[in-house]
């Protein structure tokens, strides 16, 4: 049995035979398999403790590592060929990023103990005889990371592409700013970081909750660092995806540099990075300096990530402090424009064009629709599905990610074990369900659709084991659905797939993930008397 998640399109076993990775097992390697041929002697010769040397095609007892135009022409780019034969296996990519994806698969089907860092004695290394053809239903298999409002040290964000990588994800949408943190370097404004990366204390559980950590926290990443990540996720053919959020969730960075603030409106020199959940009302002021500013912490983010997208938020922009001020009033005044609505556009829209002009493209959450969205940007569709079928259809390509469905950071269970427990119940089944795109879509707006994304906000996710809790099991239901050609959300064959989980569970173990059990959390995932925010209707910000 190949019980491998995502599905694979086609699987043939051919009887109980098996090929068996041993001392002398060879990789033999083609034009486009560098990368796999790094990661499969790095991470399976870890495991195995084999050491996988070079060898020839025409080797007995070899791995072969190659591209095939075939293989392209019939299952993209990333998609793949594996047969595992007697004498060796032969993997055979649409491109590089298919035979990695292969790799995946290849690990897979050596059970949970190729997911270890050292081998475990006694342990033998049989692929059953098989044949799988596979291939991705999207280009945009999306994981997005909240690192603002809990701080992830980057070990753990390696770690996280790591997991995307076993679970054949390919972006990484990096959620690098907010009101609670800034998190990256920008060389010109040393400030966002030493006064932006940290808070002195931290609301414990949602806002209602009248606990505090009363201790700082805080964080960043130096260029170099991010220069890591962003190399490590290439060579495991993972885009990253960076975030730096305006006009809104901008608090952090008007605590660093107080005039980017609505300075005529309250005294911004007194605030600080913020210690609670929510929509902070303290947002940028629309100037030519804040326009200026930010274009200079763009520069340098667009040296640092090679990434066609550059997501620039956009998301639950209080508009009061607009509203209430002179300056600004008298700036939509200047511009022309009607109301509070179109500035935010008119905001957004400067940096689309900013961003176009250096050949790049903007992508944003759903609210930049709102007043008009410039041509090439691109939607991430957070609040439902509505604006991904509107921007679909006005021609704007989406990212599909709606709350009611892929937002991990909501309770998977309605128990009162559920630690921090906010907004809807969405369980591993709900996640299994969850379809990316609207039948209400005609195939030429279908393929708007980039794809889906899995979206992890933080706020009660105090460390590494709270996100793993949140997001395992889950994002291997995601991962199904971003990648396997399921048939319509009804007629998923659920049973089966936890029938598959039983084995995915023991990858996970293998993998030190700190997972929901199905039976519920254990003892120390539980967060007693923490307070969430469970809502059965629609969250107004979680
Ligand atoms: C969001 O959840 N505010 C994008």
């Amino acid at each position: 049995m190949v019980d491998v998640i995502p599905e694979p399109r086609h699987v043939q076993v051919h009887g109980d035979g098996s090929f068996e990775l041993g001392p002398a097992t060879k990789l033999a390697v083609g034009e486009g398999a560098e990368r796999t041929e790094r990661w499969l002697r790095a991470t399976l010769g870890a495991a195995t403790g084999l050491p996988l040397p070079p060898g020839e095609g025409e080797d007995d007892d070899v791995v072969r590592l190659y591209t095939h135009p075939t293989v392209t022409k019939d299952l993209g780019e990333e998609g793949y060929r594996l047969a595992v034969r007697p004498n060796g296996v032969h993997l055979v990519g649409g491109g590089p990023a298919g035979l990695f994806w292969g790799a995946q698969t290849l690990r897979r089907l050596l059970g949970p103990d190729a997911f270890r860092r050292a081998p475990l004695p006694g342990r033998r290394w049989r692929l059953p005889l098989t044949r799988i053809q596979d291939a991705p239903r999207f280009r945009w298999r999306g994981l997005m990371l909240d690192v603002s409002r809990h701080f992830m040290p980057k070990d753990g964000v390696l770690r996280y592409l790591d997991l995307m990588a076993a679970h054949k994800l390919n972006v990484f949408h990096f959620h690098l700013t907010d009101d609670q943190g800034w998190r990256i370097e920008i060389k010109r404004y040393p400030r966002l970081t030493e006064v932006g990366s940290w808070r002195a204390r931290t609301k414990f559980g949602h806002r209602a909750s009248p606990l505090w950590e009363e201790k700082p926290h805080g964080g960043f990443y130096t260029q170099d660092d991010i220069r890591e990540i962003v190399a490590y996720a290439a060579e495991r053919h993972i885009t990253v995806v960076p975030e730096i959020d305006v006009p809104g969730h901008s608090q952090a960075a008007i605590a660093a540099y107080p005039e980017l603030g609505n300075t005529d409106v309250i005294d911004t020199s007194s605030l600080t990075v913020w210690d609670n959940w929510g929509i902070s009302l303290n947002v940028l002021a629309p100037t030519d300096n804040t326009l200026r500013f930010y274009e200079g912490v763009f520069e340098e983010v667009l040296e640092l990530f090679p990434s066609e997208f550059i997501h620039i938020g956009g998301d639950e922009c209080a508009k009061e402090q607009w509203r209430e001020s002179p300056s600004v009033q008298a700036r939509i005044e200047e511009l022309g424009l009607a109301d509070e609505d179109q500035l935010q556009s008119w905001f957004i829209g400067h940096f689309d064009k900013w961003l176009s002009a250096r050949g790049r493209r903007l992508i944003g959450w759903d609210e930049i629709l709102e007043g008009g969205l410039a041509e090439g940007a691109a939607v991430s569709s957070w609040r439902g599905y509505a604006a991904g079928v509107a921007a679909a259809r006005a021609g704007h390509d989406v990212v599909m990610c709606p709350e009611q469905q892929v937002y991990l950071d909501y309770r998977q269970d309605a128990g009162a074990d559920e630690p921090v427990p906010i907004a809807y119940v969405r369980t591993l089944e709900d996640v299994y369900r969850f379809e990316p795109v609207p039948p209400e879509l005609t195939p030429e707006e279908a393929a708007h659709v980039l794809g889906a994304q899995a979206n992890v906000w933080t706020e009660v996710m105090e460390d590494q084991g709270r996100v793993d809790y949140q997001t395992f099991p889950r994002l291997a239901a995601f991962a199904e659905v971003a990648w396997s050609a399921l048939p319509a959300p009804a007629e998923r064959d659920f049973a089966d797939f936890e029938r598959r989980m039983a084995a995915h569970y023991e990858l996970l173990d293998a993998l030190g993930v700190g997972y929901r059990p199905p039976t519920g959390p254990l003892p120390w995932q539980k967060r007693p008397g923490v307070l969430g925010r469970p809502i059965e209707g629609a969250p107004p910000n979680r």
